[in-house]
């Protein structure tokens, strides 16, 4: 397997995306941007789709929540990929950028009737239950709808994924799926309900994993289940196994398993299950094809390490204050030095922090920096807490760059908003 493309190179010692030089998008559009590399992405998606090729024809429906930017999803749906989605509003985004219904997968743990209807009237694969109240709900939706829909029942298998608490999905106290000993009965009921086929077990036990055994783990029991199933006379035809393959964030620590491995482990597993095999990965295809660019804004004395203070802050990438996430930090055009530093944004909180007494590429006020492993989990989780509007976004491809989101405006901070009668107006 040849080295997968970097899509950060350095060249002639500054950082570009493909062949674009980052101080280029930085000087065009301003800081913080992210940016995106079109080869990346592209390349991930090709090597799981080289390494699950031996099933024949899976379905690798994308998890638009990690990243919904319609020029990403337009990239990744020309290469074949499908949606998993889990609101309305991606199953609109996934449509809008030009996925037939057929390839979505609506997921999700609180589908309202409206978003039931939605999938329904537009088209659908299959749609993941999480309880069998929820399929009492489709069914008498579909029978007004004179519909049928294929489901397939998230099971929780009760293993322990081994990621961060607030990234794991698959342990029984977590509010996901339904009991896995409860398949059987709930999957029964679900066949005696007009306008449902129970077509499918789906599974998902958390992200960025970074060993596969838990991923076995589950999934053995999703075989052990399909079997179950069949001789109680369930037509199941497909296994969904999720996403949850987890990336190199930080590259001094082992790298997680490879796609390849991961490939092999389900072909070790699953292979003979006889269903057509449907994943979902997020963070895998469009984790490391992203950066957070930002700049310096100045620094100032700390009590063990300078503060390097930058234009990005936790708005635009949540993920290290919530999950105290690891992201690799590093200069854009790197002068050989290096110092410690806290790495912290403009917000009022202490919280809004990317890095504590690291050792970083030595910078100076108005350096550009690069906040590494940003397209996944990143612009799609940004707010305008402080007032601050949101990041825009600029998708590269070999030499050519586009901003396919714009930098919101102040204006949009207030747009939404309307005035309170008693207040009186403002002029
Ligand atoms: N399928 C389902 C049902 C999911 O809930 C998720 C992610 C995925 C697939 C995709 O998982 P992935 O392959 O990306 O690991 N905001 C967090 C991650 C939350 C993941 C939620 N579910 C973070 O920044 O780490």
């Amino acid at each position: 397997m040849p080295e997968p493309l970097d899509p950060f190179p350095p060249r002639g010692g500054r950082l570009h995306c493909e062949e674009v030089p980052l101080e280029a998008i930085a000087r065009a559009v301003g800081t913080p941007a992210y940016v995106y590399s079109t080869g990346g992405m592209v390349a991930q998606a090709r090597r799981l789709k080289a390494a699950l090729a031996p099933f024949g024809d899976p379905l690798i429906a994308f998890a638009v929540k990690a990243n919904p930017n319609a020029a990403v999803l337009a990239t990744l749906f020309a290469e074949g990929l499908g949606a998993d989605v889990v609101s309305g509003g991606e199953y609109a985004r996934a449509r809008a950028a030009g996925v037939d219904g057929g390839r979505i997968l609506f997921s999700g743990v609180g589908k309202t009737e409206e978003e039931m209807r939605l999938a329904m009237a537009g088209g659908i694969f299959q749609l993941n239950l999480e309880s069998v109240e929820e399929a009492e709900t489709l069914s008498a939706l579909a029978s007004s709808m004179g519909r049928e829909v294929d489901v397939a029942f998230r099971i929780n298998p009760d293993v322990a994924a081994g990621s961060h608490a607030k990234i794991s999905t698959g342990s029984a106290h977590n509010k996901f799926g339904i009991p896995i000993a409860d398949a059987p009965a709930a999957c029964a009921r679900a066949a005696s309900l007009p306008g449902l086929r129970v077509r499918g077990v789906a599974v998902h036990i958390g992200s960025q994993l970074t060993s596969l055994e838990p991923l076995e783990a589950a999934f053995v029991k999703v075989g052990a289940l399909i079997a179950e199933l069949r001789s109680a006379g369930h037509d199941i035809a497909t296994s969904d196994l999720g996403g949850g393959l987890g990336i190199a964030y930080d590259p001094d620590l082992p790298p997680p398993p490879t796609i390849e491995e991961y490939g092999a482990m389900l072909r070790r597993v699953a292979w003979d299950w006889g269903t057509r095999l449907i994943v979902e990965p997020g963070r895998l295809i469009v984790g490391n094809a992203g950066l957070l660019l930002t700049r310096v804004v100045r620094i100032k004395p700390g009590p063990d390490c300078p503060f390097v203070i930058v234009d990005a802050g936790m708005n635009d990438l949540m993920r290290p204050t919530l999950y105290d996430a690891w992201h690799h930090i590093q200069a854009v055009e790197p002068n050989g030095r290096t110092m410690a530093a806290d790495v912290v944004g403009p917000l009022c909180e202490s919280g809004d922090s990317f890095a504590f007494s690291r050792a970083i590429d030595s910078v100076e006020p108005g350096d550009l920096m690069a906040i590494r492993s940003c397209g996944a989990y990143a612009a799609t989780m940004a707010n305008n807490y402080n007032s601050r509007p949101l990041t825009p976004e600029v998708l590269v491809k070999g030499g050519e760059w586009a901003v396919v989101r714009e930098r919101q405006g102040i204006d949009a901070l207030t747009r939404d908003e309307r005035p309170a009668p008693w207040l009186g107006s403002a002029e």
